[in-house]
């Protein structure tokens, strides 16, 4: 179904009650709503916003467009947690009310300050013509109220930039607060913008952040950056759109990475780096956001989805979920992801198995369902390829591949349900050496995320089997192998 303009922007308050009751009613019936997952509760849910501990507990706000699976007028929803892992939903955190963002609350980031949590992200505006204006809003939290300024804190853009202007990414530094800002240059190519304020609420333009020749034609818009320092090393995130795919890389719609590089230098911005990661190498993932836990561990939430795609979900009447929360590390040069630790209290009835594969297809009791975490350590003595089959049903399965010929890692999700997205392929696969891999494998209703061997890789992916396809099967073809694994149900 088409929606209007008109159908995208109704304020939410006009909305008749009703109305909300049926949506409701028609999300709580989809079979794909997820155990354990973040999830809108009717409508659209994209980017994390705000992401923060503040005052004994986590913060963490979702761009939301309520009335559809369709991206419209946004607010930022809210959500809080003691542990990254049970949610409490608390609603609205901030609507799109003000001339300054009448065409949706955009994201942005959070700042504590004065005992205040600071939130500053991007007012969306449009004429009648449709034209664009961005501003820069701030509102500020305090003892559970949220309220935000009359006017916002940047309203004109420099010269040489378009009016995608989003995202800001606050952090302090030497007594003075910085803000990133996600822009497009005239000759349509992707750069961000340095802002500094004292306050946070004046803020003066620094400049274009310089990067190396390569990076001056990266895309065409740089969305969402975020600037980090994990285990000593900066660490610059932001994503780019519209790049080529290239081989095995940048194989979705919209691509979402890190470099490391050195510390920015606020007086002259610069960011030099050779090598552009991937954060996630399955079919959904964008939009990332990250934070700094209770013990100083830097934690990424994600978005899995991506704009202008449709999922079988919609039908529904909503769209899309968080990833899990995942620890950041920093091993060899490279971003190692893994799970929150917290994440293992959803941990329910558990199993366990250690078996030789002998050139063939196995199951065992009790490995099997929707909602889970799988452990397992493969090990191949003679096998050519080896791997699991989960959510297996009639004529489903999700595939996980490892081909110790090619050494290629496969995900592979062309028979996993219903189909969508085709159009970007159904496979993703990333190199891995090695005879042994170490597989953590979350599946929830309708998604899986795959981290290996400690997080060097991940692969996070949006599925859409039946109900009944709830098999797990392990294998091996051309040879044997040594499989150790633990099954954990989810609640
Ligand atoms: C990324 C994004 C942001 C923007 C928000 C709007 O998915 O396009 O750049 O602020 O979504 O919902």
């Amino acid at each position: 179904m088409e929606w209007t303009r008109e159908e995208r922007y109704r304020l939410l308050d006009d909305v008749d009650e009703q109305e909300l009751i049926e949506l409701k009613r028609r999300v709580d019936d989809s079979p794909y709503r997820l155990h354990y997952h973040i999830q809108p509760p009717i409508g659209l849910l994209n980017d994390p916003n705000g992401f923060a501990y503040y005052n004994g507990e986590y913060h963490l706000f979702y761009q939301w467009f309520p009335l559809g699976p369709v991206h419209g007028l946004k607010h930022w929803y809210h959500l809080t947690s003691t542990d990254l892992v049970q949610w409490e939903e608390n609603g609205v955190g901030i609507a799109p009310t003000h001339y300054y963002d009448s065409h949706g609350a955009f994201s942005g980031t959070a700042m504590e300050h004065d005992n205040k949590l600071y939130l500053m992200y991007t007012g969306n505006t449009r004429d009648q013509e449709w034209n664009r204006t961005s501003y820069q809003a701030v509102a500020v939290m305090e003892a559970g109220e949220i309220t935000k300024s009359d006017h916002p804190v940047i309203s004109e853009l420099p010269p040489g930039y378009t009016s995608h202007f989003r995202d800001p990414k606050l952090w302090k530094e030497g007594g003075m607060f910085y803000a990133l800002i996600g822009a497009q240059r005239t000759n349509q190519t992707g750069c961000v913008l340095l802002y500094q304020s004292s306050d946070l609420q004046t803020w003066d333009f620094v400049g274009e952040v310089n990067v190396q020749e390569e990076l001056k034609s990266f895309g065409f818009m740089w969305e969402c950056p975020d600037y980090l320092k994990v285990d000593g090393e900066h660490v610059f995130m932001f994503c780019p759109q519209g790049l080529e795919a290239d081989g095995m890389h940048y194989q979705n719609l919209y691509q979402s990475g890190y470099m490391l590089i050195d510390q920015i230098d606020v007086d002259q911005p610069a960011l030099y780096s050779s090598t552009f990661y991937e954060f996630d190498r399955g079919f959904d993932f964008y939009a990332p956001q990250t934070t700094t836990d209770e013990f100083g561990n830097k934690v990424l939430i994600g978005w899995m989805g991506l704009p202008e795609i449709e999922y079988p979900s919609d039908q529904g009447g909503w769209a899309h979920c968080m990833t899990i929360p995942r620890e950041l590390r920093i091993e060899c040069g490279k971003l190692k992801q893994m799970p929150v630790t917290a994440i293992t209290k959803r941990r329910q009835t558990s199993r366990h198995v250690t078996d030789d594969l002998l050139n063939e297809q196995q199951s065992y009791d009790g490995f099997s369902g929707v909602s889970y975490e799988l452990d397992c350590n493969l090990r191949a003595t003679t096998a050519k390829r080896m791997g699991i089959l989960v959510r297996t049903g009639v004529g489903e399965q999700t595939k996980l591949i490892f081909d110790l010929e090619t050494n290629l890692f496969t995900l592979d999700r062309s028979s996993a349900g219903k189909p969508f997205a085709i159009d970007y392929g159904t496979t993703r696969s990333c190199s891995l050496k090695g005879s042994s891999i170490d597989l953590r494998v979350f599946v929830d209703t309708s998604s899986i995320e795959v981290f290996l061997n400690g997080g060097e890789e991940v692969f996070t992916a949006r599925i859409f089997p039946d109900q009944k396809s709830d098999g797990i099967v392990f294998f091996t073809e051309g040879g044997e192998a040594k499989l150790e694994a633990s099954f954990y149900r989810y609640h």
